[in-house]
């Protein structure tokens, strides 16, 4: 066995002590949909928000990891799956620093939702489905993906010929064609005060 001499070391600092001094709950914000849903626009405003008001927070984003940590990762099942698992353990390592963690990946399997899920203590992953339609995400094409995806140009495109599975059971969905970021947001850091994130 390749670990049978590896032994955890507990730390002497726990997450309790290093998140009461910021005065928050270590969670992970685990932003899911499609791209151009707003994922990313979503979880900078909510980032933005909580910073000002003097919480310890960090964003981890899709094209950013795929950039540097998951470079060499491409978009087959396999390698989506890989992305998650990882972004999961880091994900993992950021409550247990203490801090509220928000996370903005396309992350369409729940399978793997359901396994970062289980990384971390009960009450701490709070999956947020940007449920915006297709259609709409399709219109929007901020990097111009669909029109190369429907051109061919691209393969194993989410939502064109790569599945999506919406969250059957998110804590919070947000139908995000006909309603402003900054609503968005309000919905969302009413959640955290309400479930007692933020004291
Ligand atoms: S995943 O499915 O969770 O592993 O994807 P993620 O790491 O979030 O990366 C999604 C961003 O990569 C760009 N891109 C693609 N998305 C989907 N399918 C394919 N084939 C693809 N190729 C490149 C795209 O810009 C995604 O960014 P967002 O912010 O979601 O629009």
């Amino acid at each position: 066995m390749l670990n049978e001499n590896i032994v955890f070391h507990p730390h002497h600092v726990n997450k309790e002590e290093r998140a009461a001094i910021k005065d928050q709950k270590p969670c992970i914000l685990w932003f899911t949909g499609l791209s151009g849903s707003g994922k990313s626009t979503i979880a900078n405003a909510v980032e933005s928000v909580l910073h000002k008001r003097g919480k310890h927070t960090y964003l981890l984003d899709g094209d950013n990891i795929r950039m540097g940590l998951n470079k060499g990762l491409g978009f087959s099942d396999e390698d989506r799956i890989e992305n998650i698992r990882r972004i999961g353990e880091v994900a993992k390592l950021f409550v247990d620093a203490g801090m509220i963690v928000l996370t903005a990946f396309i992350s369409p399997f729940r399978n793997e939702r359901d396994m970062v899920r289980s990384l971390v203590e009960k009450g701490e992953f709070i999956e947020v489905f940007i449920d915006t339609p297709l259609e709409v995400c399709e219109q929007r094409d901020p990097k111009g993906l669909y029109k190369k995806a429907r051109q061919g140009e691209i393969q194993n495109f989410t939502g064109i010929d790569s599945p999506y599975e919406a969250p059957l059971k998110p804590e919070i969905a947000i139908k995000n064609d006909k309603i402003s970021v900054e609503e968005v947001v309000r919905q969302i850091i009413d959640h955290l005060e309400t479930k007692g994130y933020l004291y």
